[in-house]
């Protein structure tokens, strides 16, 4: 079996037991590492005064770990720039906050060859090279400069936005030209392959040569889409473990004769905080009824604290959550608890399975793994119900979620006014059909349909295009 190099920006091996608070994508890389050999290449997370290209190497839990440090003005620009400040927005449909400055361009440029040159060394001939995320589009053009052949795999994990909106970012051509330097694209869902080929004939005259094969800018790429999944069965383990019970066993314990709604996402705009919180305001507006009988919880670690968008959400939910409690609270009740922190994951199966909702509104994702969690870690005989972004990759899987608008309070309360009130024949039916789809549509799955087809993609004759 060849080996497989998977490179991401961040490079963070979970141990498998539960104790990071790691997202979906880290588990989901560990996971496909832990089955090939190979290695995870990336960034340390940490700065030096000049680049050096050297690498630390570190051996977690079956998986080695190869990452390298990058100067201050590489994160500025790269990172904090390029990556974050400009197709962060533009591909979760914020074009009012995308930022174009030619320094993150060139800062984007600079790190993906540095990048490259740092990580040539360490492919072999038969290596599998498995790119993830928008920070490393032109990862694989810069390794085929150096004279790599090897399959080179790129995949997506946020969306791929519409094609007018990808027309309104400068060099966007460049970019997508160098998409193409892949062997294998992959996006979460049949529409954004369907967004990126729309953008393929309409602006590089792209032509398709078979399902799935596109020729454009004088080379062939083979597109698809692979939802991905979560370790079903390593979560179903999680919600079983000591921890997990702990957790279950405090928020059932204080949310006694009441329904607990949770929320748990990194503080992104992306995610549609705010319309959330109105949302639950919402329902305490109509329902007084209900009043004493939910809380919500809302999760939300900070995240990307360098990015000024960030630092304004987060006073405007700040904000927002203290006026919600202050409106709606008494002596012995608050109806909604607010928290930046990170929890283990194995605290947050727990957390889940004492949730009667789980409400999962982003403006737009990639695939949204919490919706997934939530649904794993449901107790079968009295499941919850979930609450979904008809906007999250997710929702083309788990169609039966309640599904909504994010950009609306009014739909959001609504919908938790409906899943509060659901009768429990109705929530195990659901609730079996999202399991379902969970169960079969996991990590492996994912990762075995993806390598499958990189490995099947003819080798390069040679590494530019001629
Ligand atoms: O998991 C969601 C995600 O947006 C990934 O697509 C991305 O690679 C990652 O978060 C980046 O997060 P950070 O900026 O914290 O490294």
């Amino acid at each position: 079996m060849s080996r497989l190099i998977v490179v991401s920006n961040r490079v963070n091996p979970p141990s498998g037991r539960g104790e990071e608070s790691v997202g979906g994508l880290a588990m989901a890389l560990a996971a496909a590492l832990r089955e090939y050999s190979g290695l995870w290449f990336g960034w340390s997370g940490k700065t030096t005064p000049e680049f050096t290209g050297q690498l630390s190497m570190q051996r977690i839990d079956g998986v080695t770990a190869a990452t390298v440090d990058l100067e201050d003005a590489d994160v500025d620009e790269y990172y904090n720039g390029y990556a974050n400040k400009t197709l962060w927005p533009l591909f979760h449909y914020r074009s009012d906050l995308t930022a174009y400055d030619r320094a993150y361009g060139e800062g984007y440029e600079r790190v993906n060859r540095r990048f490259a040159e740092t990580l040539r060394p360490l492919i072999e001939r038969d290596d599998i090279v498995w790119v993830h995320d928008y920070h490393l589009i032109p990862l694989a053009r810069e390794l085929r400069k150096l004279g790599v052949k090897n399959r080179i795999g790129f995949f997506l994990h946020v969306p791929w936005p519409a094609h007018q909106l990808v027309i309104t970012l400068p060099g966007h051509r460049q970019l997508v030209q160098a998409m193409f330097d892949y062997d294998l694209v992959g996006f979460q869902t049949a529409e954004y392959v369907q967004a990126f080929e729309e953008y393929v004939v309409n602006e590089a005259a792209g032509e398709q040569l078979s399902p799935g094969m596109w020729k454009a800018f004088g080379r062939t790429v083979r597109v698809g889409a692979y939802p991905i999944g979560i370790d079903a069965a390593e979560f179903a383990k999680l919600v079983r473990s000591p921890r997990a019970v702990r957790l279950r066993d405090i928020m059932t314990a204080c949310t006694v004769f009441r329904h607990l709604i949770v929320g748990v996402d990194r503080l992104h705009y992306s995610k549609r905080l705010e319309e959330r919180f109105l949302g639950f305001e919402r329902l305490l507006d109509a329902h007084p009824d209900l009043r004493r009988e939910v809380l919500m919880l809302q999760i939300a670690p900070v995240s990307r604290e360098g990015v000024e968008a960030y630092q304004e959400i987060r006073a405007r939910l700040d904000a927002l959550s203290g006026r919600i409690n202050g409106e709606f609270s008494d002596l012995d009740w608050a109806p909604f608890r607010y928290v930046n922190k990170n929890y283990r994951r194995d605290e947050l199966a727990g957390i889940y399975r004492a949730a009667r909702v789980g409400l999962v509104t982003p403006l737009r994702d990639g695939m949204n793994l919490v919706s997934k969690e939530y649904v794993a870690a449901q107790d079968p005989d009295d499941p919850g119900v979930l609450v979904l972004s008809r906007f999250a990759g997710a929702a083309r899987q788990l169609s039966e979620a309640l599904l909504v608008n994010p950009n609306s309070p009014e739909e959001i309360g609504e919908a938790l006014h409906q899943a509060l009130v659901m009768e429990k024949p109705e929530r195990i039916r659901r609730w079996r059909a999202l399991f379902d789809n969970v169960q079969r549509e996991d990590v492996t799955a994912w990762r075995d349909a993806y390598v499958a087809d990189l490995s099947h993609v003819e080798v390069r004759k040679t590494a530019l295009a001629s």
